[in-house]
């Protein structure tokens, strides 16, 4: 029997990234610009063409911002390659999954995962709440399944959550680190528990918000100003919750409030009955604001 070849930084060639959604598309930018080969996993034509569009006008604003050299946009482009079949990442030496954010489907991807890569690879998922135990648990190397939680848009947002559970090794907590730094991005540490930092504290507030605008406490317009004036946030936090889609916050909320069984964390009835009735914000043209077709608010 051949000994597991064991993982190093530098062993990294190639980064499997599966979706070419909001998500993956940043990612295998990043990846990329990072100097990695980079194969993405996408079931659907025209979100690879979308993709491709998103990926060629945000090498040309950082062209433009000096951030990158123009005799070094080709081989970006050429660094990056798409494909429709998970068996496809065989040949890659880490991977990061930023599939639809579904339980069930991110179990299937790591069993599948499991199978095609070589043993000593580590597996990433970049989900904002699914449990990292189940997804390890659904492999053969659990000390090798870690969370890479990218802020939208990947590409421009500094920070990532690097989320271990107890099984994860030390070994591929450093690499995952590493990569990440390598990436230009700040690293934090996170332990596997409900939707992790950054989603908990946001879904927190907005779920406040929430109440606050059910409980008549004050309009919708002034509870986003009080935020924004007073506490210097780029969108009030309704306007984020439509701006995410009212359907992602409830299951975020959701998440939270079955991940810590805490009635702190319950749901406000009203995102509720506004889900009920497909008021979902900015996709649906309505949620706590109205929207033009275009996205902007109607005024
Ligand atoms: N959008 C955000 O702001 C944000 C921020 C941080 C993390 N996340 C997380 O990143 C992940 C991706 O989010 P997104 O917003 O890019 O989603 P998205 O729906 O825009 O994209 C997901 C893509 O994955 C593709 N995909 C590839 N293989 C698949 C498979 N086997 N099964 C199902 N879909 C497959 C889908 O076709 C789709 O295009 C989710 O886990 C989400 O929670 C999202």
């Amino acid at each position: 029997m051949t000994p597991e070849k064991t993982m190093t930084l530098d062993a990294i060639k190639t980064i499997g990234v599966i979706g070419a959604g909001q998500m993956g598309r940043g990612i295998a930018q990043v990846s990329a610009q990072t100097g990695y080969n980079v194969i993405v996993i996408e079931p659907y034509d025209e979100v690879i063409k979308k993709a491709r569009a998103s990926i060629d006008k945000n090498l040309q604003v950082a062209l433009e911002k000096g951030k990158i050299k123009k005799k070094e946009l080709p081989a970006i482009h050429s660094r990056i390659t798409f494909e429709k079949e998970l068996d496809s990442l065989a040949p890659v030496d880490f991977v990061i999954e930023a599939a639809v954010e579904n339980t069930a489907v991110k179990v299937d991807i790591f069993t599948r995962l499991d199978q095609v890569c070589a043993p000593h690879v580590i597996l990433t998922t970049n989900t904002s709440s699914v449990r990292l135990g189940k997804l390890a648990s659904a492999t053969k190397r659990p000390d090798k399944v870690l969370g890479m939680h990218f802020m939208y848009p990947a590409q421009m947002m500094k920070l990532v959550e690097i989320i271990k559970t107890p099984a994860t090794s030390e070994e591929s907590y450093q690499i995952v680190k590493e990569l990440a730094l390598k990436m230009g991005k700040t690293p934090i540490t996170v332990t596997d528990s409900p939707c992790f930092i950054t989603s908990r504290l946001i879904q927190t507030l907005i779920n406040e918000a929430i109440f606050c605008l059910y409980q008549g406490v004050s309009t919708k317009e002034e509870i986003d100003t009080a935020m924004k004036l007073g506490m210097n946030h780029p969108m009030g936090p309704l306007e984020l919750a439509d701006f995410i889609g009212l359907d992602v916050v409830l299951a975020m909320q959701q998440a939270l409030y079955n991940g810590f069984q805490d009635p702190k964390y319950r749901p406000c009835p009203l995102l509720m009955s506004l889900v009920e009735v497909g008021h979902l914000g900015r996709k649906t043209g309505r949620g706590f604001y109205e929207y033009n077709k275009d996205g902007t608010k109607k005024s």
